[in-house]
């Protein structure tokens, strides 16, 4: 119980009401531990991103409980929890599917930014970053604009910004999607490592099946449900 990261209980989100009415999530069920990286597998539509939006309380589920870290955000009704924003900045590191770079700051000060919002100075925030940059191989981009950089490379440095405060919990929403095999299994690699190496929980949901391999646990989504592993 003690290092459960995040816990899912019937975790229900409908949206729209009468004929429009779509459920994206069923009765969700999940538990992430401390140091694990688990990847949710499953077809477009079935509720994947839904469900890191869910926990990332940016969507409010119409039913359901979640924890985190044994504390409970979110109970039928309503966030339990006052202070989301501060939550989402200091604990959660997110990977989305459209990167979201600030066009107007380089790239380094893209992920500097990430780390300075939570109190880093910033001679250390540069430093942690470069090390990301570095890692992700997109140092040398570090003075450029993100218009001047190519897909695959903004995606490196969004998740280098996801992971610069280091955070508790990191969710990815197909963070490989624009990547070629190679790196799509060195960011895999990376999150888990830092999941091992600093008791991170990481979730990547993917629709990808090449991506699977060197997760601890695989879940399946169907249709708004999380089948077994
Ligand atoms: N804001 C929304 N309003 C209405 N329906 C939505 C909204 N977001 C997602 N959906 C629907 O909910 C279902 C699950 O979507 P989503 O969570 O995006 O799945 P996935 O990420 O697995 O593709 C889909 O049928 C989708 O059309
Ligand atoms: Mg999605």
């Amino acid at each position: 119980m003690n290092n459960e990261v995040v816990r899912l209980e019937n975790l229900r989100k409908v949206y729209g009401s009468g004929e429009t009415e779509v459920v994206a999530l069923a009765d969700a069920n999940m538990i992430l531990h401390e140091g694990e990286v688990s990847a949710v597998l499953g077809p477009s539509g079935s509720g994947k991103t839904t469900m890191l939006m869910c926990l990332g309380c940016i969507v409010m589920p119409t039913a359901g409980k979640i924890f985190i870290r044994g504390e409970e955000i979110y109970e039928t009704g309503g966030w339990k929890k006052r202070d989301l924003r501060r939550l989402r900045r200091e604990k959660m590191g997110f990977i989305f599917q459209a990167h979201n770079l600030v066009p107007f700051l380089s790239v380094l000060e893209n992920v500097v930014i990430a780390s300075e919002l939570v109190g880093t100075p910033r001679k250390e925030a540069e430093t942690k970053a470069m090390e990301l940059l570095d890692y992700l191989e997109v140092a040398h981009r570090a003075g450029n604009f993100p218009a001047t950089i190519s897909g695959g490379e903004a995606q490196r440095v969004a998740i280098a910004r996801a992971l610069v405060h280091g955070p508790s919990l990191i969710l990815a929403d197909e963070p490989t999607a624009a990547l070629d095999t190679d790196r799509g299994k060195k960011v895999v690699a990376l999150l888990k490592n830092l999941a091992k190496k600093r008791g991170v929980g990481v979730i990547v949901v993917t629709h990808d099946v090449r991506m699977v391999e060197g997760f601890d646990r695989v879940y399946h989504m169907k249709d708004g449900s999380i089948l077994d592993e």
